[in-house]
């Protein structure tokens, strides 16, 4: 099976799903699982210094190689440089650690990461948002790191502080993405357009597990993943329909699970045709008159979200 790919800013191109092992089963089970995932097509996997597990990423990255017969470099490998456990109030990484931070992901990882994102605006010390990311374009250009740099978590005001001295420009900014999101987003989904910042997602699927009803989207994911079962003989469900949906979007779907029928659903995914622009427009149009966020901590500071009801 080919796996989808999108390209980046850089010239890159970047596996369309990515299995990611910092929340729930996932995290609690991310060597086998992450082995899983790629034995079953998956060919992105998201780690975090956050999530204290990037040695046995690397690990299971390596020993899902060695079984599988994949050569190096087909799986695509993103870390985060992160406050501690990853937690947007815990404090982050000084100017003066930050060679050493990456030095030591670089070490627990056993390999050069495709992707380095900073988790949040709030791991470089405030104010130093640019000396940060001159650090690692430096290391870039010393070729101790070869990997894209890219954000997550990134609001209009860190973009307007970042952007106009990059050398190299973000070329991703990972974020909580679903159609509950889009109102809020829109002023920073215009920034990243303009500068050809792809999104990422995390939390996809927030509006069917996480939302109490699931919401106006529901039954439209249901319709959508019922006719996808007819056409292609596969059994496609609504957490299925909403992934395909991002992707239909241009995101690359940061995803997760910890149960092995559901790591392949994922997987199968990339099997499946985009939604109809139809179906993707109604899913947005609906979702916008939504607001509901499962990851306030991450991007709500100074950045308000707006005044829209929770559920229909
Ligand atoms: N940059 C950031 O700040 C940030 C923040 C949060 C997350 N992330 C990254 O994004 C990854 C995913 O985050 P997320 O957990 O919020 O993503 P998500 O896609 O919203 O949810 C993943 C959850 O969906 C469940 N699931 C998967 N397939 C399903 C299906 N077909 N039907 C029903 N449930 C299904 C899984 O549970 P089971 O295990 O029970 O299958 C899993 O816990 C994380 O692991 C991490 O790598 C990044």
């Amino acid at each position: 099976m080919a796996v989808p790919t999108l390209p980046l800013s850089d010239g890159t191109q970047i596996p369309s799903l990515a299995w990611g092992n910092g929340t729930g089963d996932a995290k609690k089970t991310a060597t086998e699982s992450g082995r899983l995932a790629i034995k079953v097509g998956i060919r992105h996997i998201d780690t975090a210094q956050g999530y204290e597990n990037e040695k046995e990423t690397g690990e299971s990255i390596a020993i899902a190689e060695k079984d599988n017969g994949i050569k190096a470099g087909e799986i695509y490998l993103t870390t985060k440089l992160s406050t501690e456990k990853g937690d947007p109030t815990n404090p982050g990484i000084s100017l003066e650690e930050l060679r050493h931070s990456v030095r030591g992901s670089l070490q627990r990882l056993g390999r050069q990461p495709n992707l380095v994102l900073i988790h949040n605006p709030f791991v470089p010390p405030k104010g130093k948002l640019v000396e940060f990311w001159k650090i690692l374009e430096e290391m870039k250009d010393k070729g101790e790191l070869t990997a894209s740099l890219g954000v997550s978590n990134f609001r209009p005001q860190d973009f307007e502080e970042l952007l106009p001295h990059c050398k190299y420009p973000p070329v991703v900014n990972q974020l909580e993405y679903h159609p509950y999101v889009l109102t809020h987003l829109q002023p920073v989904l215009d920034i990243m357009e303009k500068h050809n910042i792809r999104v990422e997602s995390y939390g996809g699927l927030s509006p069917l597990l996480r939302h109490p009803t699931g919401g106006p989207i529901k039954p439209l994911l249901e319709k959508v993943a019922a006719r996808l079962s007819k056409e292609s003989g596969k059994d496609v469900d609504a957490a299925m329909a909403l992934i395909l949906w991002q992707r239909s979007k241009g995101v690359v779907v940061v995803t997760a699970s910890g149960n092995a029928e559901r790591i392949e659903k994922l997987s199968l995914t990339q099997e499946l045709p985009d939604l109809t622009k139809e179906d993707v427009d109604e899913i947005e149009s609906v979702g916008r008159k939504i607001h509901y966020r499962a990851y306030d901590e991450h991007m709500c500071v100074d950045f308000p979200a707006p005044d829209l009801p929770k559920d229909a």
